[in-house]
């Protein structure tokens, strides 16, 4: 009896959620249907353990071929794919200086295509000798394998890059993010291959076992698209969720369930000295709390829009790159009522707000940084030194969330905003508090303003970037710990 009125219930309710999901899906125009979808289980007669792209080449060419496509290289007003270092003039500069003392101040990029992500890790120049596994889980087809027991199993995140991870993932023949890293090999049925992704949304007690396929369109690029760090004990791979996806809501967790675990910092700033987070890459959360993901609007609908690429057949695109370069089949599906010019001027329109107020973000950032240096040098009260360091910690967690994540704003508009405004606020207080007792000191800070223009200058005329953060320190702003490693290449 009860079975029956539970089932009862669960068939109303999915009736009401169908009903529900059609609405939505006629208002916006969004279509559902089309041949092959990887929501129906088909036999591909591959082995569970495929890894390799090629595998798949001849049972589905136009996937394939779509999927190389992210070799294209072309670029959009802020993103695309050709090879950029973020610390040219164009893109944010001043990189050098916030992130001295630590590896991503050597060598920071723009992301690029799929196709490039092994070949990318392998050289750039924050990997060396003592890097671990860890570093290769959003890259290679073979780590879910290498996480198997009989393999690597917990050993894997903590191994060697270098000497033993990268070796062994070749050995087997991996591919940069492929066909088995978002389906299952043998059904193609859409599945979460990184275990990270599952335990955080766990902690947030938000159920995956039994996710929509809408929810999947997602779910298959949350596994790497977003912010994580290396949990001190085995190194494993963990998102910061328990507490939410918002910017706060992750510090919270950083200053409350990470320091509890050991995991207090990811370097120490070599201007200030302050103990420092680096955000990575939180597409995911960012998308989740804007208007797009509250409606139910998943990657795929923007990133991967039916194409047809022999004239016939629909196939979702997998060639992931800027929704700007097809506007037409990545916006109007839902956004009819405006022409993809209208569309490019909306998200241009966005974006240059959001660099503006990134800039003026990362500056106020920078000059932050100095006047903990200078209290530092002054010899202020440690206590006042250690209050300064906390709120330079806090600002830049606040912009390097932003500023990392790679849709320049559009994601999310006024989160970011949001976030960028906090990030600000923080640094002022920095810098009024440092003030305070520079002055009580007798520090002469029109020169201190001064000193800090002039080393900015120099880290902004250096054409090497290699060398950038080299012009950060200098004698009237000296490093606080030795300099890092320097590059291998
Ligand atoms: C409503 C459409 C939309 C949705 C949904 C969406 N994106 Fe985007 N995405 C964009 C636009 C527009 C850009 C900016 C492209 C540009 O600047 O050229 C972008 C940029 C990006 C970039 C950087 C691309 C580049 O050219 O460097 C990545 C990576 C990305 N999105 C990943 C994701 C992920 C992962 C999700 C889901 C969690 C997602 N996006 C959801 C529209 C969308
Ligand atoms: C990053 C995740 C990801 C990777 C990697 C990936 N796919 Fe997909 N694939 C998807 C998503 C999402 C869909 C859309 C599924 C849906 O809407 O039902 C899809 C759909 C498909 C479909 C169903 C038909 C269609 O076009 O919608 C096939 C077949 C397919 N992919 C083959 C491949 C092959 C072959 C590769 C490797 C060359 C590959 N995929 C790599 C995410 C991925
Ligand atoms: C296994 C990890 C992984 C998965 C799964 C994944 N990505 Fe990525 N993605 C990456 C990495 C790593 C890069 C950067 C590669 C590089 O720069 O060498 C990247 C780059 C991108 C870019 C930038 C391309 C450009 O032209 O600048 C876009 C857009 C993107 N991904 C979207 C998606 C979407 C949408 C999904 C889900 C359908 C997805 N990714 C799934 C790891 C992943
Ligand atoms: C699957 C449907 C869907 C797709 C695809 C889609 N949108 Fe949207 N978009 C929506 C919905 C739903 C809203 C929110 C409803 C509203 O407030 O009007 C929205 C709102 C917006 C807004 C106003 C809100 C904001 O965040 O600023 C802009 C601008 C926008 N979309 C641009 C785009 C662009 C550009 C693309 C392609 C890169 C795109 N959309 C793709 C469904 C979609």
């Amino acid at each position: 009896m009860e079975y029956n009125m539970n089932s009862l219930k669960r068939a109303l309710l999915l009736a009401v959620v169908a009903i529900f999901a059609l609405a939505i899906m006629a208002a916006c125009g969004a279509k559902d249907t089309k041949n092959g979808s990887a929501s129906e289980p088909i036999d591909t007669g591959l082995p569970a353990d495929t890894i390799s792209n090629e595998a798949f080449k001849d049972l589905f060419p136009l996937q394939y071929e779509s999927f190389n496509a992210t070799k294209d290289m072309s670029d959009t007003k802020y993103g695309g794919s050709v090879p950029t270092s973020k610390f040219d003039q164009s893109k944010e500069p001043l990189l050098p200086i916030l992130f001295n003392g630590y590896g991503f101040a050597l060598e920071y990029n723009e992301d690029r295509g799929h196709v490039y992500a092994n070949e990318d890790i392998e050289k750039i120049a924050r990997i060396n000798d003592k890097s671990f596994g860890s570093c290769l889980t959003c890259k290679s087809t073979a780590v879910p394998q290498l996480l198997k027991e009989e393999n690597m199993g917990d050993k894997y995140w903590g191994a060697n890059f270098r000497a033993e991870v990268l070796p062994a993932a070749k050995e087997m023949g991996h591919s940069p993010i492929g066909c088995s890293d978002c389906h299952d090999p043998q059904t193609m049925e859409l599945r979460v291959t990184r275990p990270s992704f599952a335990k955080a949304m766990e902690s947030q007690g938000i159920d995956i076992s039994n996710p929509t396929k809408n929810q999947m369109r997602t779910y298959v690029c949350a596994q790497c698209h977003v912010e994580y760090y290396f949990e001190p004990e085995k190194k494993e791979v963990v998102f910061p969720w328990a507490n939410g996806f918002k910017p706060e809501e992750m510090y919270e967790y950083y200053e409350t369930v990470a320091k509890d675990q050991g995991f207090k910092s990811d370097w120490q700033h070599n201007i200030s000295g302050a103990p420092m987070l680096k955000a990575q890459h939180p597409e995911f959360e960012t998308v989740s709390t804007g208007t797009h993901g509250k409606n139910g609007v998943s990657c795929a609908d923007c990133h991967m829009p039916y194409e047809r690429s022999d004239g016939k057949k629909k196939v979702s695109s997998h060639n992931w790159t800027s929704p700007l370069k097809n506007i037409e089949a990545s916006c109007r599906t839902c956004h009819a009522d405006k022409t993809a010019e209208e569309l490019k001027n909306n998200v241009e329109s966005i974006q240059d707000t959001h660099k503006d107020a990134l800039d003026k973000a990362e500056e106020i950032s920078v000059s932050s940084h100095y006047y903990v240096n200078k209290m530092i040098t002054a010899k202020a009260p440690a206590a006042k030194i250690a209050e300064a360091q906390e709120l330079v910690r806090k600002a830049q967690w606040f912009w390097d969330i932003i500023a990392a994540e790679n849709s320049t704003g559009f994601h999310n508009p006024q989160g970011a905003m949001d976030s960028l405004k906090m990030s600000s606020e923080y640094s002022s207080e920095a810098i009024i508090l440092a003030t305070e007792e520079l002055v009580k000191l007798g520090v002469n800070v029109d020169e201190l303003k001064a000193e800090i223009e002039k080393a900015t200058k120099a880290v902004l005329a250096e054409t090497d970037n290699f060398k950038k953060k080299d012009h950060a320190t200098n004698t009237f702003f000296p490093a606080q710990q030795p300099p890092a490693a320097p590059a291998k290449k």
